[in-house]
């Protein structure tokens, strides 16, 4: 695997594999790999002869009160999981080196990230997708790959790809969990013991909402119910939402149906969680 962090070097060593024509998958990463990461290495690399990640903290989608600051980073540990799963390319630029002059141009997201993160992390989807539209137009990817764990984002880049005529094929990874259940974030380490057991309940939730469509139930407003009562009883688990919406236009759902997407945010402690699950999929084994 080669470790690049400038733009050009990236761009001459891809156009060996570009012209070998077997394919370019991109994995775009903020680094501190967890399972979930390396899933998605596994995903591009069933589908292209040549993987390449980006490990990139990128300053634009944090807000200001957020954890720019002490987001994870250790760029050795994870260049050694990522050559281990099979990365051939790993890009890890410097901030400098995807900013370096003053931006008048940023891709700024319509309708679809007025709602559940986006409505709590005001200008979080246009620091995403500028800085995916970035990394596309620097690895020009055939495929990429992205996890299901963040489907407002995985959303919105989908749009992105329709709407600004990136030749990219998406692939969304289902989310790995831990075995009791926890869906894996880089910001799982931000959590005290008490508070990683409390993070079981949003799963759980998630889960009894799944089981009540399995039973037939098909009211949003009493999926959403089902799951407010595993969560609820927890004060220390602050939900800010829990809700059931369609997976397209991310509208609350008033009738789900089989892909209808179950979603919960909350915050535990200082740690704010996100989980999701696609009503009517099989469920996890
Ligand atoms: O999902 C992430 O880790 C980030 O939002 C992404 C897509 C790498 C953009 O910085």
């Amino acid at each position: 695997m080669q470790i690049i962090e400038r733009i050009e070097p990236l761009r001459s060593a891809l156009e060996a594999p570009r012209r070998a024509g077997s394919g370019i998958a991109l994995v775009p990463t903020m680094g501190a790999l967890h399972e979930g990461h390396l899933s998605l290495v596994d995903r591009a690399r069933e589908r292209a002869a040549c993987v390449v990640m980006s490990l990139f903290v990128n300053p634009l989608q944090f807000g200001p009160n957020e954890d720019f600051a002490r987001y994870p980073r250790d760029l050795e540990g994870d260049a050694r999981l990522a050559e281990a799963r099979g990365v051939d390319f790993l890009f890890a630029p410097q901030p400098a080196e995807l900013y370096r002059s003053a931006r008048s141009v940023s891709v700024v997201p319509a309708s679809l990230a007025s709602r559940w993160d986006g409505a709590s992390r005001p200008g979080h989807f246009t620091g995403v997708l500028t800085v995916v539209a970035k990394l596309f137009n620097i690895v020009q990817p055939d495929i990429a790959v992205f996890g299901q764990k963040d489907f407002q984002q995985a959303t919105l880049i989908r749009a992105m790809i329709r709407d600004l005529d990136f030749p990219i094929q998406l692939v969304v990874a289902p989310t790995v969990r831990e075995t009791d259940d926890v869906a894996l974030s880089s910001r799982n380490a931000y959590l005290r013991p008490t508070d990683r057991k409390r993070a079981r309940l949003l799963s759980r939730a998630l889960f009894a909402m799944r089981d009540a469509f399995d039973a037939g139930e098909s009211s949003g407003e009493v999926l959403e119910a089902i799951g407010r009562r595993v969560v609820d009883p927890e004060a220390k688990v602050k939900v800010e939402y829990l809700a059931v919406m369609d997976p397209d236009t991310l509208e609350p759902a008033t009738v789900a149906t089989a892909g209808t997407i179950a979603a919960v945010a909350a915050h535990i402690g200082t740690t704010r969680l996100i989980d999701n699950i696609i009503l009517g999929a099989p469920a996890p084994s």
